[in-house]
């Protein structure tokens, strides 16, 4: 077994993962000897790749799509986040044991307080479109600012309701509701924080058809879409003088307690970490 640690992403297809540029980055910036790949896995291989690769001096991984569900079932051991997403998206050994965490949430969340420190002071509202994985990551980090209320908003309604009766339990300091997808004109003068977890805004898609001009002008406006970098909903942000908050951040901030896991050093998201990833996503 190699005395070089490593680690990997997973997934399928995996040729586009940034993982590798963003850990290696953070190798080279740390001075430390080790190793991330990316290996493309089957459907249904990766209890056995997990198994194989630790053989190899792996020491964990980060798993995308389309496996993270059965990451999750992979695991002997889930963080609150992973078991919550019932979804996981990295993974370190601990003796014998797998254990699994679901960094999204977090990640999120370390992008808007350093990029927007203060910004849950009094928070009122907050609007998160979109119920899939994304989002459901959310909901636990967002809950615990406290808001006055938690509005869900889905183009497939039933899932946002019930995004909303799961989690109405567990903030009691918090309203739960669920808003007609497109029919936010009244809600958003008192909203704070808009959150677009869909697809929509993406390179190829349609964009999101939401009036930032209704919105109060200390809102906060975040994509967790980073091709483009600059959605058309930030760029009408930014036009109306709003806070906005890019997807690229998520991302660099989700692989932080991986590589803490791995190489034993906690790095930090730096400019200089984003300019290197921004002139891949350009190139
Ligand atoms: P992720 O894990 O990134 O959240 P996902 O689980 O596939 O991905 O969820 C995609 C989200 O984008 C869903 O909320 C989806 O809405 P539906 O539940 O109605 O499918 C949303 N979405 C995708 N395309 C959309 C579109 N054209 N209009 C509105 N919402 C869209």
């Amino acid at each position: 077994m190699t005395s070089i640690p490593k680690a990997a992403v997973l997934g399928k297809p995996i040729a586009h993962s940034r993982s590798p540029l963003i850990h290696g980055y953070w190798l080279k910036e740390q001075g430390l000897a080790g190793e991330y790949n990316r290996r493309e896995v089957e459907p249904g291989a990766l209890a056995e790749t997990f198994r194989a690769l630790r053989a190899e001096g792996y020491r964990g991984f980060n798993v995308t799509v389309p496996h993270k569900e059965e990451a999750f079932a992979a695991c002997d051991e889930a963080s609150e986040a992973a078991r919550i997403a019932g979804a996981v998206n990295t993974v370190w050994f601990e003796g014998d044991r797998i254990i699994g965490d679901n960094t999204d949430g977090t990640g999120f969340m370390a992008h808007l307080d350093q990029t927007h420190p203060g910004w849950d002071a009094g928070v009122r509202r907050i609007l998160l479109l979109g119920a899939g994985g994304a989002a459901r990551g959310l909901v636990v980090p967002l809950l615990n600012r406290k808001p006055e209320a938690l509005v869900f908003s889905n183009r497939s309604a039933e899932k946002a309701g019930h995004l909303a009766t799961t989690f109405r339990p567990v903030s009691d300091e918090t309203r739960t509701s669920v808003a007609t997808w497109g029919m936010w004109n009244d809600l958003l003068p008192e909203t704070d924080l808009v959150i677009n977890t869909t697809s929509l805004g993406m390179k190829g898609q349609p964009a999101l058809d939401l009036d930032v001009t209704r919105l109060p002008e200390h809102a906060v406006v975040a994509d967790i879409v980073y091709v483009p970098l600059e959605t058309p909903l930030l760029g009408a942000a930014k036009q109306r003088g709003l806070r906005t908050l890019d997807g690229l951040g998520m991302l660099l901030h989700q692989a932080v307690p991986g590589f803490a896991a791995w190489f034993g050093v906690r790095p930090a998201v730096t400019e200089g970490l984003r300019r290197h990833i921004l002139a891949d996503l350009r190139a």
